[in-house]
């Protein structure tokens, strides 16, 4: 039901600059793994093996990773060093990998659109790869699934973030209808700190219905002359399309320097505590 997993990652990532000057912010490693390959996992987890990047500068780090590297594993093989591949290879083994580029930084919702050709006409879901998301018991997506296969409604995951951080997401104003799901009135893409009372922030994980393609190609360019998502999606929720979904997990911004560092900890420390051990390798 949903059989493909869009992951925009064509943004410049300047808060990481000048990392990520050749280097695709997605492509930068949180302990051992680059960044998208925490969220090609967690789409694994939820049984989404399809899976289609809109990419723009630095394509080629991206594909390549997600590709096989014979001269490596041929090094290598045999050794006590080839487990540390065998994630990857499961993933190359299992999924397949489509990509569009992105000619312009036009924003998220353009980037969705990018992603237009190769989702087609079905439902899909969209990971932010900066936002790396450990989810309770089940994924974040596998989680957002299950919502979806009993609403068939566009879902937004969603968290409380402090007042004075709301600035920096898209808010949703609604009315909770239980579960951990809030029918989403109206988004706000970062509002001012203090211009409104709700403190539900979107995160990087959506599950959208193909009518989000025909709404985009509609909506005018917003702030910064970007096309935002947010936009498309309120005019889902003025027609009681959306819903939040507050998951169950926890999400690091590794967007930004403080979220990075705290999710190479987290994520250190459970390698760290795992009982094979990767760094006694
Ligand atoms: P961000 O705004 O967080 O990413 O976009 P950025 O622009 O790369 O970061 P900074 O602010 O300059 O450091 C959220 C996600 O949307 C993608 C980004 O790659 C990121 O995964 N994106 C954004 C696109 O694919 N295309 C765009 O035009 C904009």
């Amino acid at each position: 039901m949903i059989r493909k997993c869009l992951f925009p990652a064509a943004g410049y990532g300047t808060r990481f600059l000048p990392a990520t000057k050749v280097l695709p912010k997605e492509m930068l490693p949180v302990c051992t793994k680059p960044l998208i390959q925490y969220g090609v996992e967690e789409a694994m987890e939820a049984s989404i093996y399809m899976l289609a990047v809109v990419t723009g500068r630095g394509k080629y780090t991206l594909e390549n990773h997600f590709d096989i590297s014979y001269e490596l594993e041929h090094q290598i093989k045999g050794t006590i060093k080839e487990k540390r591949l065998a994630d990857i290879r499961r993933i190359i083994d299992r999924c397949e990998f489509i990509y569009v580029r992105q000619h312009e930084m036009k924003g998220l919702g353009h980037a969705v659109l990018t992603g237009e050709s190769l989702i087609g006409a079905e439902p899909f879901a969209v990971v932010l790869a900066d936002d790396l998301c450990f989810g309770e018991g089940e994924g974040v997506l596998s989680q957002m699934k299950a919502v979806f296969s009993k609403k068939r409604q566009s879902i937004v995951a969603v968290m409380d973030v402090p007042q004075s951080e709301i600035s920096s997401y898209g808010i949703v104003l609604g009315e909770e209808i239980g579960d951990n799901l809030v029918r989403v009135n109206r988004m706000i893409e970062k509002p001012a700190s203090g211009s409104t009372d709700s403190t539900l922030a979107v995160i990087g994980r959506y599950i959208l219905t193909e009518d989000i393609f025909a709404i985009l190609k509609h909506i005018k360019p917003g702030s910064g002359g970007e096309i935002q998502l947010t936009d498309a999606l309120n005019v889902q929720a003025e027609k009681g399309g959306v819903l939040a979904y507050r998951f169950k997990g926890t999400r690091y911004d590794c967007g930004s320097l403080h979220g990075f560092v705290e999710a190479t900890n987290a994520v250190y420390r459970m390698l760290s505590n795992a009982p094979d051990n990767q760094f006694s390798i």
